[in-house]
């Protein structure tokens, strides 16, 4: 996220874990037999192949304000910490292989569930292409054309339990291809999180493409999150994990800074972040100024999920 000044958090690249020492959650779990396929109920196909279906048929109930932003804008200009913090990661985010893809669904669940993700997407139902605001907190936006399918679809397919309130989605930890991700102060891997009940609402898709493609790697091939209420932070990309749960998740952004990423991070152009305004944001491409919306513009999709809670900041960063 833009750090203007160095927080307290932050260390040098020179002073982080050398490669060779990190500690790889992943290889550590796997060789104790934790790793995915431990204790899995359903195991549907293990034979991967790329997502398929672009162009998919575009919904026309979702319509713009504004100009869809070049497309060469909106894959070079990226947000991708686990390549760099810089802007223009789209040539590093090429190493990552997305093929095959092993997505894993556990927690409170019915049964775990551990697919691949062309696997997964066919079982979730038809693609479709949405068009939709993104708005990033760092008070960029686009106007974009996804692809994917609704993440309520998702919901119904891995069964929670009773309990279950929130679900955890996880990135793929990989310091050998991401070189952000050796930076051992930071808390990979990339974690976000909804409520079960936001995430059976209407709008977040589990976006599978962008303009009409299958999605671009620094985009978050194969599979990441869309949510256009919300802060562009949420969007978590190249999903490895959905993890069913009664605790609501801290994510990485909290983590690293909760006075400033909050659960919630709810558009609303009246609640600045600490740093900086959000009443305005900048379009990608034109880069003309434009009002901010409450909850980006979608209130009428999204705003009845909130109508029982405190209507006070929290609900917006
Ligand atoms: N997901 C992961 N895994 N890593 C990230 O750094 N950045 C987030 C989000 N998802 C990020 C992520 C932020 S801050 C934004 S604004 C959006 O991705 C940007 O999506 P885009 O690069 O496709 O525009």
């Amino acid at each position: 996220m833009l750090i203007k000044q160095k927080p307290s958090w932050y260390m040098p690249e020179h002073l982080a874990t050398p490669e060779d020492v990190y500690f790889n959650r992943r290889q550590i779990l796997g060789a104790m037999g934790i790793g995915a396929a431990a204790g899995v109920g359903i195991v549907p196909s293990l034979a991967s192949a790329a997502i398929e279906g672009f162009p998919a048929p575009r919904n026309a109930k979702y319509t713009l304000d504004r100009a869809i932003t070049d497309e060469e804008e909106a894959t070079t200009y990226t947000n991708f910490y686990e390549f760099g913090s810089s802007k223009n990661i789209w040539r590093w985010a090429k190493r990552l292989k997305t093929d095959p893809w092993e997505v894993v669904i556990d927690g409170m669940v019915e049964e775990d569930i551990t697919i691949q993700a062309d696997a997964l997407i066919r079982k979730l139902g038809d693609q479709e292409e949405r068009l939709y605001r993104h708005r990033c907190v760092e008070a960029w936006a686009m106007a974009v054309p996804w692809t994917g399918v609704p993440l309520a679809n998702l919901v119904k397919f891995a069964k929670p339990t009773a309990g279950a309130k929130y679900m955890q989605f996880e990135t793929f930890l990989n310091p050998d291809i991401a070189p952000g991700q050796r930076a051992s102060w930071s808390p990979w891997p990339y974690t976000e999180g909804l409520t079960i009940e936001e995430a059976s609402s209407t709008l977040p898709l589990l976006a599978t493409g962008l303009y009409g493609k299958a999605m671009p790697n620094q985009n978050g091939a194969p599979i990441r999150l869309v949510v256009p209420w919300k802060y562009g932070f949420k969007c978590i990309k190249s999903i490895v994990r959905i993890t069913f749960t009664d605790k609501q998740p801290v994510s990485y952004w909290q983590e690293l800074q909760g006075r400033e990423y909050g659960f919630w991070a709810n558009v609303n152009p009246d609640v600045p972040h600490p740093r900086w305004s959000q009443a305005t944001e900048r379009l990608l491409g034109t880069g003309e100024r434009v009002p901010t919306q409450l909850y980006n513009g979608y209130a009428e999709e999204c705003a009845h999920l909130y109508a029982n809670m405190p209507q006070d900041r929290t609900l917006f960063f």
